[in-house]
């Protein structure tokens, strides 16, 4: 593989993960259930993974920073389980949930890692979870008074922080089609979950700045979306998922408004009210990029008749389908890979945004492939990292990249059978074993900190 371009002096290299796919543990040292716990209990991990031990990463915390620290790795993107530290998502705080992630950030600190913790990868703590979940504005604020705890602890030592993870995904995903924890099939309905979401961000970036926290951020997912065809039911389907899965959740954070009038007519509470605090200042701004997608109308079919998106079908509920991109090469997750829809997305975000938008940060890119000699994920790597710099060559002001992820891990509905790790993880025995790609993002860190 040629030597990448080289990126801005000070550039952030990082790799990311979280924990209800990691840390397992699943009701020690008093951790409350979560969402994905009752989910995960219900049979609804397609291979039945054994979600209550996941990687281990609990107890074997120390060796994966080892891995991190192995790679050269600036920083570590990990989550924070709410019900870890708040078991019951309200009231006492869980003081052992508290000190686990102490040490963590005390053994990143060490080993020269910066933390990056996200307060919300999409662990809902139960109770909260059956008392309605991002349906109930409570949760909102519910969420802002445990990050307010979190923050008291680790603001010292932590530089970037991460409020809550594509929201965009809980809610068509979790509330709106049944494919994720809380498993709901609500449609438009569950736009309440992405305005909560929302809030709970807002409110959360004015409980992490009380605490004294900087380098406040969130993780969005943004793909460029394309209409299947040139027609006009084409397009109009593919404007509407456009809206509802990007810029209902980025034109609030960065703007204080909604993209869609008709929408935003549906989502409950002092929309506008809460539309200032949901705009409160980041200072930065984290893209999660996976692939483009393709829509078309309701009826319409890939080429190939396959489904977009590793196969998820849309429910003819609603006004859209997603269809397979043919012609290039697609991961073990059947998701397509096209770097320059990641060059697109970002050029996207700037156009719209302008000097509103803040330097931004990959949060997470990376793919799923089987094996330990993964050429096809150091190629797949390799080509985002090249559209990412043509991006910022263009103008976008990137300033890191985190990618998906350290370790193989709980792959959410999926369970293990998808692995996106740069570092294998036997699930009987779970021990590491660095793949190929390991050993090539090592390379690149160190050639990209060299002189
Ligand atoms: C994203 C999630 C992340 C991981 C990747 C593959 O949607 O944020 O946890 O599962 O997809």
């Amino acid at each position: 593989m040629p030597t990448l371009p080289k990126f801005p002096a000070g550039f952030l290299w990082g790799a990311s993960a979280a924990a209800f796919q990691t840390e397992g543990a699943a009701r020690a040292d008093g951790k409350g259930p979560s969402g994905w716990d009752a989910f995960a209990a219900r049979g609804r991990i397609k291979d039945g993974a054994d979600t209550d031990r996941a990687t281990g990463f609990y107890e074997r915390y120390a060796e994966d920073v080892g891995l991190l620290a192995g790679l050269g790795a600036d920083a570590f993107r990990f989550s924070i389980s709410w019900p870890r530290v708040v078991p019951d998502g309200r009231g006492p705080v869980n003081a052992a949930g508290l000190d686990f992630y102490d040490r963590l950030v005390d053994e990143l600190c060490a080993r020269g890692v910066a933390p990056a913790p996200t307060l919300y990868h999409w662990d809902t703590p139960l109770a909260l979870e059956d008392a309605g979940g991002w349906l109930n504005r409570d949760t909102a604020f519910r969420f802002a008074e445990y990050v307010g705890v979190v923050a008291e602890r680790l603001a010292d030592r932590v530089p970037m922080w991460i409020t809550i993870n594509e929201p965009a995904e809980v809610t068509l995903l979790g509330y709106a089609i049944d494919v994720h924890a809380p498993g709901k099939r609500l449609f438009f309905d569950a736009l309440p979950a992405a305005h909560h979401q929302l809030l709970a961000h807002g409110l959360a970036v004015g409980a992490l700045r009380a605490a004294g926290a900087g380098g406040i951020g969130v993780a969005l997912s943004h793909s460029q979306v394309l209409p299947a065809a040139d027609t006009e039911a084409d397009r109009a389907a593919a404007e509407l998922y456009d809206t509802l899965t990007n810029w209902m959740f980025s034109d609030p954070i960065l703007t204080g408004t909604h993209p869609d009038g008709a929408l935003a007519a549906r989502l409950p509470g002092p929309v506008a009210d809460d539309l200032a605090t949901i705009a409160a200042p980041l200072d930065w701004y984290g893209v999660n990029y996976y692939a483009p997608m393709l829509v078309g109308a309701p009826g319409t079919r890939s080429a190939n008749g396959r489904s977009g998106f590793g196969g998820v079908e849309v429910p003819a509920e609603l006004p859209f389908v997603l269809h397979d991109i043919d012609g290039v090469e697609h991961t073990a997750f059947g998701w397509p890979v096209v770097p320059d829809g990641l060059r697109n997305a970002l050029v996207g975000l700037a156009d719209r945004y302008g000097d509103r938008l803040p330097p931004i940060h990959i949060t997470e890119n990376g793919c799923s492939y089987e094996g330990l000699d993964d050429q096809r994920r150091i190629a797949y790597l390799d080509g985002h990292l090249r559209a990412l710099h043509r991006a910022i060559t263009e103008g976008v002001d990137v300033r890191g990249y985190f990618t998906w992820s350290l370790t193989d891990n709980i792959e959410w509905a999926e369970g293990t059978r998808q692995r996106f790790g740069l570092v294998h993880v036997d699930y009987d025995t779970l021990a590491r074993t660095p793949k190929a790609s390991y050993h090539w993002y090592r390379d690149v860190i160190a050639a990209q900190h060299a002189e």
